[in-house]
């Protein structure tokens, strides 16, 4: 018998925490990384997800670690790269978190006016340093501006197959939206751009081509 393929997929936002009652986040709802979980299990793949904080119910059979800042889903995602195939990540994750978290929540007079930020780790940036040569590597770019020329940029630097760019300045696509419109590049300058759709049917056409 052929032997299933493991898949790793990660969505949702990250939440950095300030205090017990405040975090630095985005929009993320976690319906494109949920959508591609789906897929990937009704392809008979066996499918672990690290999900940001969300309120979508996953499919029965998909294997779901939740988490909560960036650096729980780093130490998740790094924990399950080795035994996966193919690899999609497609959370939000919060580039920086605040230097300092309080334990007690900061009342509104002491609330400081500057907060000092430092920078998370970037986990598809060790995906791509750890890759072998059997795997695929997927990531997703969430653009506002020349786009295609950063999406590229992360291609090559975090040493993907493939990436999907997400520009997010369009209204009624991308961040929380039910739709969603991306252009796939891979790391041999195949260009393919998927049309307007529901984020279902984009994972369903993403994984014709990243497993074609
Ligand atoms: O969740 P939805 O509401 O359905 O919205 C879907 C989406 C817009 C969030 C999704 O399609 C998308 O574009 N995801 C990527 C968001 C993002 O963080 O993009 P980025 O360009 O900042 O990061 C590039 C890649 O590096 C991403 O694969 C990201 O997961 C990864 N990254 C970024 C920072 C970091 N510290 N570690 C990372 O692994």
């Amino acid at each position: 018998m052929a032997k299933k393929i493991n898949c790793l997929i990660s969505a949702g936002p990250t939440r950095e925490w300030i205090d017990p009652v405040r975090f630095i986040s985005n929009p993320s709802s976690g319906k494109m990384g949920y959508a591609l979980a789906k897929e990937a299990h009704n392809r008979g793949f066996d499918v672990n997800l690290v999900s940001g904080p969300v309120s979508i119910r996953p499919v029965d059979g998909i294997m779901v670690t939740r988490v909560e800042t960036a650096e729980e889903m780093r130490k998740a995602m790094l924990e399950k790269f080795d035994s996966s195939d193919l690899i999609l990540m497609c959370a939000a994750v919060s580039d920086h978190k605040p230097k300092f978290q309080w334990e007690q929540k900061k009342k509104k007079d002491q609330f400081p006016q500057n907060i000092e930020m430092i920078p998370n780790k970037d986990i598809l940036l060790e995906l791509g340093q750890k890759k072998k040569k059997l795997q695929t590597l997927v990531g997703f770019a969430a653009e506002t501006e020349s786009c295609e020329e950063n999406a590229k940029k992360k291609l090559n630097l975090k040493n993907l197959d493939w990436i999907a760019l997400n520009d997010v300045s369009i209204k009624d696509i991308g961040f929380e939206s039910e739709l969603n419109e991306v252009t796939l590049y891979s790391s041999s300058e195949e260009k393919v751009k998927l049309s307007i759709a529901t984020k279902e049917e984009l994972a369903e056409q993403i994984f014709d081509i990243i497993t074609k």
